[in-house]
């Protein structure tokens, strides 16, 4: 029931943020295991660290900012503090181990990156992937060359990552290894209006703002998505959009408004790819205001990076309303120069300068001679000038929206949010949309034809593509008691009028209603409940 639960929440996002947007986002699979040079372009290798301590005494290890909070409580800024700062709290507030009150040792910085070889060569070092996005980062050129160059243009991922979490707690909420849900959204920085922006300018979200947090505010401000745009509070449309999809995502799955807020990621405790994080958080009742998304405004830093690392051009092409006239610098190779060295190789020289780029060629010659495809060039062989040229267009590099969600510690709020007590006994309000089972079927006696008119039913809207459930053993509380311990929303009641006039009794199980409908618009009926794919 816990992986069905699971897959109808992804299956839910998968329509909310790809389906419903297709045409401009599309999903794909790319490798869990990557080579390191992916991973040091992203900045992972250099940056995906916790701050780790050693108790001296028994030697466990704990995430230091973790240990501080469980034993000094709340430190304001505690994620952007430097080694040198943490350990000043640990030594003036007498933080000690947990387990055996040892002293502890200096911090140090942990990565937690999961490292593998690829093939049988030690050499060949690869990371599992921390997050789904460098999937999409690596190849967005080709499935940008493929989907007609046309930006803007999201691609999504649902997928495993994996994090070598220093002492992982509070079950689903962080774990080692945990689905992501992710989409990198890819837009021109001169055209950052979100075409879709009118579907959510009314949305309400709950904001703590960057300045907010600083000024240690604690209660966020209610403001439509067109006020937050307006008063700068989101620097860029497309990650607002994608804030008001969660948050109504965010509903659906069961957690009120009221219980949710973004909450702005002063630069210090943003991650080293963002210039504007969010994180949504969602209050439960378990563990306290937990993020379950991310939203960041990722710029063309992964891009560039990957262009500077992998040396694969990541830039597309900008067209001007009118072709323009702009002076560029150009190179003149100077013959005289090239044959007094080269003589018969001159025309090898000339066509290796007219072939580079002049910008690079001046820049690299102007600390003396430099090697260009085999050839050794010297500044005297190059006269630099600068010409009119009429362009039709530029080059630039995409910047980037993404929303990324945790699917387990979904799954965990959709349990919280559902959890009810009646009667003595549990009852799941888990939405009709994600509930594993949508309805059991049961025959009021196994006796007269009534076990097999059900079966009937049960079989018909298992071949309607409905998740459907016979149960016929025991009484019939019993069968309704376990139908709603698993959240299945509906119970359909074969009896004795059913023999006579067709219909059925369905129960409802957040209200225990009954109603008597005919077996014909059964199907009809759930369906309307249930999403679209
Ligand atoms: N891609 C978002 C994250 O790694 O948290």
């Amino acid at each position: 029931m816990g992986a069905m639960l699971k897959r109808n929440i992804e299956r839910r996002w998968r329509e909310v943020f790809i389906h419903r947007h297709h045409g401009l986002v599309y999903e794909i699979e790319t490798p869990v295991i990557m080579p390191a040079k992916v991973f040091e372009a992203s900045g992972h290798v250099e940056n995906f660290t916790d701050v780790i301590v050693e108790c001296m005494q028994c030697h466990k290890r704990f995430r230091a900012d973790h240990l501080i909070l469980e034993q000094v409580g709340e430190v304001k800024g505690i994620e952007g503090m430097t080694t040198e700062e943490l350990d000043a709290i640990i030594l003036e507030k007498r933080v000690r181990c947990s387990d055996c009150q040892g002293q502890l040792s200096k911090i140090s910085r942990f990565n937690l990156l999961f490292r593998t070889n690829i093939g049988p060569y030690s050499e060949n070092v690869a990371y599992l992937r921390p997050e789904a996005a460098q999937g999409m980062f690596v190849n967005f050129k080709s499935i940008f060359n493929s989907m007609r160059e046309r930006l803007p243009m999201g691609l999504a991922q649902i997928g495993k990552v994996a994090r070598n979490e220093i002492s992982p707690r509070q079950g689903p909420i962080r774990l080692r290894e945990f689905t992501i849900m992710e989409v990198e959204f890819f837009f021109d920085p001169r055209s950052p209006e979100c075409t879709l922006i009118g579907d959510v300018e009314d949305v309400k979200l709950s904001l703590l703002t960057e300045e907010m947090v600083k000024s240690k505010a604690s209660e966020p401000i209610r403001v439509s998505v067109s006020e937050a745009l307006k008063e700068g509070y989101i620097k860029t449309e497309w990650l607002a959009y994608f804030m008001a999809l969660s948050t109504k995502f965010i509903s659906e799955l069961g957690a009120p408004v009221d219980s949710q807020m973004f909450i702005g990621k002063p630069p210090e405790e943003r991650a080293h790819y963002s210039a504007q994080t969010f994180d949504q958080l969602v209050k439960l009742e378990r563990w306290g205001w937990v993020e379950v998304s991310g939203h960041a405004y990722r710029t063309d830093y992964d891009l560039s990076r990957h262009m500077q690392y992998s040396g694969q051009d990541m830039s597309v092409f900008r067209k001007f309303d009118a072709p323009r006239k702009v002076k560029v610098l150009a190179a003149k190779p100077r013959a005289d120069a090239i044959s007094a060295d080269h003589g018969k190789n001159t025309g090898k020289v000339l066509s290796v300068i007219k072939g580079a780029d002049a910008s690079v060629l001046r820049s690299r010659l102007s600390s003396g001679p430099v090697e260009v495809d085999g050839v050794l060039i010297k500044p005297e062989y190059v006269e630099f000038y600068e010409k009119e040229e009429s362009q039709t267009g530029e080059r630039f590099i995409p910047h980037v929206a993404e929303p990324s969600f945790g699917a387990d510690r979904l799954t965990y709020l959709a349990l919280e949010c559902a959890y009810s007590e009646r009667e003595d006994r549990v009852v799941l309000r888990l939405p009709p949309s994600i509930a594993p089972v949508t309805v059991s079927v049961f025959p009021l006696v196994n006796r007269d034809g009534l076990r097999e008119k059900a079966y009937g039913i049960y079989r018909d809207l298992k071949d309607a593509g409905i998740i459907v459930e016979f149960d016929d053993s025991g009484s019939i509380g019993r069968r309704y008691a376990r139908a709603d311990e698993i959240g299945c929303p509906f119970a359909v009641t074969v009896d004795y009028q059913s023999l006579q006039d067709d219909t059925v009794t369905i129960r409802l199980r957040d209200t225990w209603e009954q109603r008597r409908v005919p077996i014909g618009e059964l199907k009809g009926f759930l369906q309307g409940f249930l999403p679209m794919r």
